[in-house]
């Protein structure tokens, strides 16, 4: 059988498993529970989901919906290591219930401070937990104080239950998705010499660049999330590219160039045949994918492909996408040229920051330069991949 043909035939299979999910955004669904849960207990102002990274032990801020709150508390994470109070709600799987915030306004975390200085009194905080996995927090704010009575907190758990599945029905599907496509990368990333290290790196650089300026483009939290998801697929249209083409050690002359640019095309392709038989036409955010895929390889100064898009034309995830995917290639070893130093990758990026690569993200990248190394020395050849 081959590549492509077991590829459509787990295709296929996932697609049966899957034909029932029609997920809306999370954060519309949260904002909607948050309204009937509103009338039920006006004093509860804020509900806010973080997610938990496993593998660099850190949180995010992931939804949130808040009735006014002077400065948003956008793009927030930290390391779970600093805030021992979440820890040990982790840990024990229980709720906290903190009446009176204002007897923890010495805790030195950017969220408690932030809370405070927003007005918020008292709190309620439930892990997220699947398959005996830490996903997350939910957390319900009061500028009241002693809102979080028995009563209260007894029908909010339901709610609290309710949400946790929203979040964890719309990360299982888009990561199901994401697996399934992930597998054909990998596939296509093997014979390409790419390795699962460079997607497990990119896809982080992805992230943090979308988190420094997703804000400053109207972006919430959980843009930066489906940038990591779907970073790591750039390439799944590379399947279809022939291994004469993939593996040729040398130069590419112009036809097969011109065929190896197919792999954004084949990749579309692909994408929209998963999207369509999966049912996720409705997933919130799908069409990033679509534009990752399609546009990683535009350029700023239109000379990319394959439409020769210039500037904003091109779709945010794909300059984001494309920032990280250029930067992780110089700064790792393949057929045609040895790993360049960090420092080296750096200084290249920011020759190609404007013509070539957006600049705020170019910008962004350098700005976060102790993640990226972490990131880096994190994820080498050879290490866990995505
Ligand atoms: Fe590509
Ligand atoms: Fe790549």
């Amino acid at each position: 059988m081959s590549l492509k043909d077991s590829w459509q035939e787990f295709a296929a299979s996932a697609a049966r498993q899957a034909s029932n999910l029609h997920i809306a955004s999370v954060n519309d669904k949260v904002r909607d529970l948050h309204q009937r849960i509103h009338q039920r207990h006006p004093a509860i102002a804020r509900i806010a989901v973080a997610l938990y990274d496993p593998e660099m032990r850190r949180l995010k801020t992931f939804v949130a919906s808040n009735d006014h709150v002077t400065t948003p508390l956008a793009g927030y994470e930290c390391t779970i290591d600093d805030v021992p109070s979440l820890l040990a709600i982790a840990r024990s799987g229980e709720a906290r219930i903190l009446n009176d915030l204002s007897t923890i306004a010495g805790s030195d975390t950017v969220h408690s401070r932030w809370l405070h200085h927003e007005g918020f009194l008292s709190s309620l905080t439930l892990p997220i937990r699947h398959n005996e996995q830490l996903l997350g927090f939910l957390f319900f704010d009061s500028r009241e104080r002693d809102v979080f009575t028995d009563q209260v907190v007894a029908d909010l758990l339901l709610s609290g239950h309710l949400i946790g599945m929203i979040v964890t029905q719309e990360l299982a599907s888009v990561q199901m998705l994401v697996g399934g496509l992930r597998l054909a990368s990998q596939f296509a990333h093997v014979r390409d010499l790419e390795t699962g290290a460079h997607l497990d790196r990119m896809a982080r650089y992805a992230r943090l660049i979308a988190r420094e300026i997703g804000p400053a483009h109207g972006k919430t939290d959980d843009y930066a999330e489906n940038i990591f998801l779907f970073a790591a697929l750039h390439d799944i249209g590379k399947v279809g590219v022939p291994d004469r083409i993939l593996l040729k050690p040398g130069k590419l002359d112009d036809a097969e160039r011109t065929e190896m640019r197919q792999h954004v095309v084949v990749g579309l392709r692909m994408a929209d045949r998963l999207i369509s038989d999966f049912g996720l036409d409705t997933l919130a955010n799908i069409g990033m994918l679509r534009n990752i895929v399609i546009a990683h390889h535009e350029r700023m100064d239109g000379s990319g492909y394959p439409h020769g898009l210039a500037g904003d034309a091109i779709p945010l995830e794909a300059r984001i996408v494309a920032t990280a995917d250029v930067f992780d290639a110089l700064a790792c070893a393949r057929s045609y040229k040895p790993a360049w130093t960090l420092a080296n990758a750096f200084d290249e990026i920011e020759r190609m920051s404007g013509a070539q690569l957006y600049a705020p993200t170019v910008k962004a990248l350098l700005d976060c330069r102790p993640e990226v190394e972490a990131i880096y020395q994190r994820f080498q050849d050879g290490s866990h991949t995505l």
